[in-house]
Formats: C-alpha cells, sequence, structure tokens
C-alpha cells in the first residue's frame, strides 16, 4: 500500500516515516527542513503550492494520504496573521480532501484536543461541545468540518498532546523535561493542566493500526489512557526512568501569562480501543521511549 505523509519532517512525521515505512511504500513531504525525511523516499514540496501537490499525487497515486503539515503550536499561531494560518491548517486541507476524493485515497488528518473547551468535565468523548478558544484550534476545526464535507473516506483524529523524544529539527515539552532531569536541572511543570498524552511511538502505531484496518467517515477522540498533568507525567517519567522527583517544580497554566488557559481535554478514548487493542499506558511508553533513544 502507498502512503503520502505530508508534515514528515514534523515532530509527529518523522515517528510515522520511521514506522509506517515498515510496513507501507511511503513518500515523506517536508518543506525548511528535511529531518529524517532524507533517509526515505521524500520530496521537498510546499503544501500550498497547488499545482506541486497534484502533480505528487497524481505521480505517486497514494492510497493513503496522512496529513500532519500545519501551523501547529497553539502560542505561536497567535503571533501570525489569521489568514496565513488559514491558508496552511484550512485551504490546503481542503485542496488536499479533494485530490483524495479524487484519487480514491482516505485522507487521515491529525486535528487537535483543543477544539474542546477544556471547562465540560474529564474524558470529553467525540460528543462533546465543540468550542475551540484558540485560532489554531479553531483553523482545525474549521478542516475536519471541511474534510466531512468533500469526503467519506477520512479518518479524523483529535490527537492530544503528544510526548517522547523530539527528533532532529523538533521540539516538545517533553524533550526538554527529559534533557533537564538528565542533567540534574529543575523543570517547572502545570500541575493543573490535565490531557490524555499519547506518545509518538504509540501514536504511530495506532495510525498503521488504523490503516490496516481500514477504518473511515470516523472522527476519533486519539489520546492515551490516562489523565495526567503535566507534572504528573513527569513524575511518571522520574519513576520509570530514575530521575530525581525533587527537581520538578509545580506551576499554575496562570503564572504564565501567554499560555493558553484550556484546564482540561482529557479524552474518551473508547472509540479508539473499538478499533484498536494497540493503545500503551504512559508507564509502557515511557520504557519504550528511553528504550528507544538508547538505540
Ligand atoms: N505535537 C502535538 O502535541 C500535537 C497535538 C495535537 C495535534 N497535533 C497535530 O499533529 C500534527 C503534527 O504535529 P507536529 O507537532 O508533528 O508538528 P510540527 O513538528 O510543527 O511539524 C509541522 C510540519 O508541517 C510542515 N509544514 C508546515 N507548513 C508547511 C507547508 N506550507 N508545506 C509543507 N509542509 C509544511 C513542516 O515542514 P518543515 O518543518 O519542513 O517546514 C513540518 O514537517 C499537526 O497537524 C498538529 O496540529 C500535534
Amino acid at each position: 500500500m502507498k502512503v503520502l505523509i505530508t508534515g514528515g519532517s514534523g515532530l509527529l512525521g518523522q515517528y510515522l516515516n520511521i514506522f509506517l515505512s515498515k510496513k507501507f511504500e511511503i513518500l515523506s513531504l517536508y518543506l525548511n527542513n528535511s529531518g529524517n525525511c532524507i533517509e526515505y523516499n521524500s520530496k521537498k514540496v510546499d503544501i500550498c503550492n497547488y499545482r506541486k501537490i497534484f502533480d505528487v499525487i497524481s505521480s505517486f497515486k497514494p492510497q493513503i494520504i496522512v496529513h500532519t503539515a500545519a501551523y501547529s503550536k497553539p502560542e505561536i499561531v497567535e503571533k501570525l496573521s489569521f489568514y496565513d494560518v488559514y491558508k496552511i491548517n484550512v485551504e490546503a486541507t481542503k485542496y488536499l480532501a479533494e485530490l483524495s476524493e479524487l484519487n480514491n485515497a482516505k485522507i487521515i488528518f491529525t486535528s487537535t484536543d483543543l477544539v474542546y473547551d477544556g471547562v465540560q468535565g474529564s474524558m470529553i468523548p467525540e460528543s462533546g461541545k465543540i468550542n475551540p478558544i484558540s485560532v489554531y484550534a479553531k483553523t482545525k476545526f474549521l478542516a475536519e468540518q471541511i474534510i466531512r464535507k468533500t469526503t467519506d473516506n477520512y479518518i479524523i483524529l483529535r490527537t492530544s498532546l503528544l510526548y517522547g523524544l523530539a527528533l532532529n529539527n523538533t521540539s516538545n515539552y517533553f524533550t526538554y523535561i527529559f534533557n533537564n532531569l538528565q542533567s540534574g536541572k529543575p523543570v517547572r511543570l502545570f500541575y493543573d493542566q490535565y490531557r490524555t498524552p499519547l506518545s509518538l511511538i504509540n501514536a504511530s502505531i495506532l495510525i498503521e493500526d488504523l490503516i490496516l484496518k481500514d477504518v473511515k467517515s470516523e472522527t476519533i477522540n486519539f489520546g492515551g489512557l490516562q489523565r495526567v498533568s503535566r507534572l504528573e507525567l513527569a513524575q511518571i517519567l522520574c519513576n520509570v526512568g530514575g530521575f530525581d522527583k525533587s527537581l520538578l517544580e509545580k506551576i499554575s497554566m496562570d503564572d504564565v501569562p501567554e499560555v493558553i488557559k484550556v484546564p482540561d481535554v482529557s479524552l474518551d478514548t473508547k472509540k479508539l480501543q473499538a478499533y484498536t487493542s494497540l493503545q500503551k499506558t504512559i508507564e509502557e511508553s515511557i520504557e519504550e521511549i528511553i528504550k528507544y533513544g538508547k538505540n
């Protein structure tokens, strides 16, 4: 099976390159950074260049398009022009959905847990109230709606916080925590923002499984099994990795003014579990991350 990956140089994209290439023939797209794409079949393409995207899809003929390319960092997105974000997060997604439909391919789109408002309680099901408060989440929800209108052959993954070691040009908070703890430096962590984080390795394996199971026409909460704050996630990292817990400094979201305040977007992932049994616990995932990092 042929799988086209957009955002192949991103945090998730580079893990998808590693895992999806084991089972499928992949073509991975990047723009400014090549990351590990150069180790795989890859191309430098701006997803807003519709002529080029059309050519790439017409010649590669993928059965699956895993669309992860985006302006993905909510706090950065708030500082950009709405149109610039819309062009990538919504317009380019619309075009990719149209091309998927035209080419009988499935589009798998990484949306976000932040489409929920974060104040309706814990473990929100897919039927929960949609109320994105950031520009980032608003554009992701617009893209979801367009995909559902354009094609039946889609999987929309409302993705939770992704953790694991960031490869090459990419970054995430978990890697910052991990590096600090490893070198004995303190880290400041929110105790009052809850998610159901999912490891990058587990996310890639779950996407592979959803492809193999030919899931379609589904919007799925894509998170881990446990509801935790970043502080609790780091405490588990200390337990599993043998790091010093006294380096963890507890802070509130309110201590960092620029942070978008979303107290609880933990996800009910029963729908995901109905399709796959490959979700792992945080403890299992961290063991895997540490083992993977050593190899
Ligand atoms: N990370 C998380 O915790 C998280 C949580 C929920 C949802 N998500 C969603 O999951 C997806 C992956 O997130 P991520 O953290 O892996 O993102 P990321 O590290 O910021 O990567 C973004 C990717 O998009 C590519 N890109 C951006 N603009 C492009 C353009 N015009 N043409 C072609 N490529 C372009 C970048 O390419 P270059 O670097 O080569 O320029 C990069 O590969 C995103 O859709 C994000 O919204 C992520």
